[in-house]
C-alpha cells in the first residue's frame, strides 16, 4: 500500500471501481431520500407494495456498495499508488490522507449501518436482495428503540458521506484548475 514514484495513474480496475462507487453513492442517497418521503406518504396497499420494494433495491444497491468496497480496500493494499504531487503542503497531504482513508471507513461502515437498521425490523419486514433473494438478518435488538436508533445513524452517516464527497470534490477541482498538477486526469477513464 505504498506510493511511488514510478506509477503514474491507477489502473483501468482502480478507476472502474472509484466511478462504479461514486455513482452508485450518488444515487443510493437521492433514491434513500425519496424512499423516505414515499413511506412518509404510503395512502394505499398500492403504494405501500411499491414503497416495500423500493427499500429492497436500496438495500440491493448499498450490499453492491459494501462488497465493491471491500473490492477496492483488497486493490488498495496490493498496489501501488502514483504519488502525490511535489508542491503540495504538508497540511494537505493529512487532509488528503485523512478524506482517503475516511471514504474507506463510510464506504464500509456505512451501509453495514443500512444492514444493522434494516435487520432491526422483525420477520413482516425481510430484507430482500433484488427484490426476491433474502438476506439473513444481523444479531441485532428488534425493538422501536434501535429501529429509530439505527436509522438516525444510517441517516447521520449519509450527510457524513455528503460532507466528504464535498471535500472531496473542491480538492479534485483546485488540483484541476488553481495548481494545474494532473491529479484529477489519473483517475479519469479517457483523459489518460
Ligand atoms: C453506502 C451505501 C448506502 C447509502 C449511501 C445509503 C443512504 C441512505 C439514505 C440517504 C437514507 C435516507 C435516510 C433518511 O433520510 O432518513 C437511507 C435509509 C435507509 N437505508 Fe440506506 N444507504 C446505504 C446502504 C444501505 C444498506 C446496505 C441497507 C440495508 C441492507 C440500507 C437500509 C436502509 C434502511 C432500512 C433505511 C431506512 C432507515 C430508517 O428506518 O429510517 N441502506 N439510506
Amino acid at each position: 500500500m505504498s506510493a511511488t514514484a514510478d506509477t503514474k495513474t491507477y489502473t483501468a480496475v482502480a478507476i472502474t471501481l472509484h466511478w462504479l462507487i461514486a455513482v452508485l453513492l450518488i444515487s443510493l442517497i437521492l433514491f434513500g431520500w425519496w424512499m423516505e418521503d414515499q413511506r412518509e406518504a404510503i395512502g394505499s396497499y398500492e403504494e405501500f407494495l411499491a414503497v416495500k420494494s423500493a427499500f429492497n433495491w436500496h438495500k440491493t444497491g448499498g450490499i453492491l456498495v459494501l462488497l465493491l468496497s471491500l473490492a477496492r480496500l483488497g486493490w488498495r493494499f496490493t498496489h501501488p499508488i502514483p504519488a502525490l504531487p511535489e508542491g503540495m503542503k504538508s497540511w494537505e497531504r493529512v487532509l488528503a490522507r485523512i478524506s482517503h482513508v475516511s471514504f474507506y471507513v463510510i464506504m464500509i461502515g456505512l451501509p453495514i449501518g443500512g444492514y444493522m437498521a434494516a435487520s432491526a425490523y422483525g420477520p413482516e419486514q425481510p430484507i430482500l436482495l433484488f427484490d426476491s433473494i433474502a438476506l439473513p438478518k444481523l444479531p441485532v435488538p428488534q425493538t422501536e428503540e434501535f429501529q429509530a436508533l439505527s436509522g438516525s445513524m444510517h441517516s447521520a452517516g449519509a450527510w457524513a458521506l455528503i460532507a466528504l464527497m464535498a471535500l472531496h470534490i473542491a480538492a479534485a477541482m483546485k488540483h484541476e484548475f488553481v495548481d494545474n498538477d494532473g491529479v484529477l486526469a489519473r483517475m479519469m477513464p479517457i483523459i489518460r
